[in-house]
């Protein structure tokens, strides 16, 4: 299941907007209709948003018809803000665009800049997807045989280059032949859970309950689920962790009821320049989201909309950071610095 791949000159993108009833790849050749893509959210999730814009500079590059190294740089430059203003908040986005900045940089002339930009754009996707199975490696440690996993949003293949982190994490367990159980919320306002976590668990066989986002507490309560498993868009240096909106009400609930909150994701999902998930940009997004449903209207003309996409869990919610290069626990500042670095 692969959310994204270059194909030859092009990239090829499942259209997530329309699933679970329609399954369309789409043939993308052009960096603004990538650009769009990610807006739009036919490619959503951190991680696939970081690839994603990779491989939009790789085709935004080979539409430049400059000569020079300097003329085709400053060219560049306008395809990589074009991409960074795609959506503020998943900082594997600016971590991507930040990697092929330095690799045009590198190189001597345009058309061996344009050929090391492709092949940056697909190590970022492989590495990415190795990464997540190194993740779920050191996360299926933390899932007991006949474990039920709550999940929120959807950090699954789809979200990432590929296998998941918080769904990959799952996939390791079931993996070792461990017999686990998945809930997934819903994640309202554009259903995440319900149209692509559930869709992937389906598709591999992996036991999913769908739940709507307010059944949540209940289950947490009524001792149903042993931990929670969810992937993120930012994660500050102190701990603190940006996620779809709805993840800090979960979070919140687990600790209530002594249950596990832990999150995964890579390390270019951490943003060590930011002391607190204060600083952390959450994107707001247009009112349809909220007032409608696969374009439905569900609340009356004129009514007020707050859709923010994403919300801040406080580390002292968070029990576990799980990453490819191992598990961080309380205090992060000391502890998320020594993974990251690979200490
Ligand atoms: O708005 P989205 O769908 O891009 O938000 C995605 C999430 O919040 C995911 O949980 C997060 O990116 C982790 S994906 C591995």
């Amino acid at each position: 299941m692969k959310a994204i791949t270059w194909v030859s000159t092009k990239v090829v993108l499942l259209d997530q907007t329309l699933l679970p009833t329609q399954e369309v790849y789409l043939d993308i050749t052009d960096y603004e209709e990538l650009a769009l893509a990610i807006e739009n959210m036919l490619i959503r999730g951190a991680p696939a948003i970081g690839a994603a814009a990779a491989y939009g500079v790789a085709l935004g590059a080979n539409q430049i018809a400059a000569t020079s190294k300097e003329a085709f740089l400053e060219k560049l430059k306008v395809v990589s803000d074009r991409l960074a203003g795609t959506r503020p908040t998943a900082v594997n986005l600016f971590w991507a665009l930040e990697r092929m900045d330095m690799v045009a940089r590198l190189g001597d002339s345009v058309d061996e800049i344009k050929k090391a930009l492709v092949v940056e754009a697909c190590r970022i996707d492989a590495d990415g997807e190795a990464a997540n199975r190194r993740m779920g490696n050191y996360g299926a440690d933390l899932i007991k045989d006949g474990y039920t996993v709550l999940t929120h949003c959807n950090a699954g293949a789809l979200a990432t280059e590929g296998y998941g982190t918080a769904l990959g994490v799952i996939r390791a367990a079931v993996e070792q032949g461990k017999n686990v159980r998945v809930y997934a919320d819903e994640t309202r306002p554009l259903l995440q859970g319900a149209r692509l976590t559930a869709w992937e668990l389906v598709k591999d066989g992996i036991d999913v309950t769908l739940i709507t986002d307010n059944m949540a507490g209940h289950f947490l309560k009524s001792g149903a689920i042993d931990c929670v498993v969810v992937g993120a868009d930012r994660i500050a240096a102190n701990g603190d962790v940006a996620n779809k909106i709805g993840t800090y009400g979960v979070a919140v609930l687990a600790k209530e009821n002594n249950v596990p909150f832990y999150v995964a994701a890579p390390i270019s999902t951490v943003d060590m320049s930011l002391a607190s998930g204060e600083q952390i940009p959450i994107e707001e997004r247009k009112p349809e989201e909220v007032t409608h449903i696969k374009g439905v209207q569900i609340a009356p003309d004129g009514v007020k909309v707050a859709n923010p996409a994403f919300d801040v869990t406080p580390n002292k919610y968070v029990t576990a950071i799980i990453t490819e290069n191992g598990i961080a626990s309380n205090p992060y500042v000391e502890n998320l610095d020594r993974v990251v670095k690979n200490r």
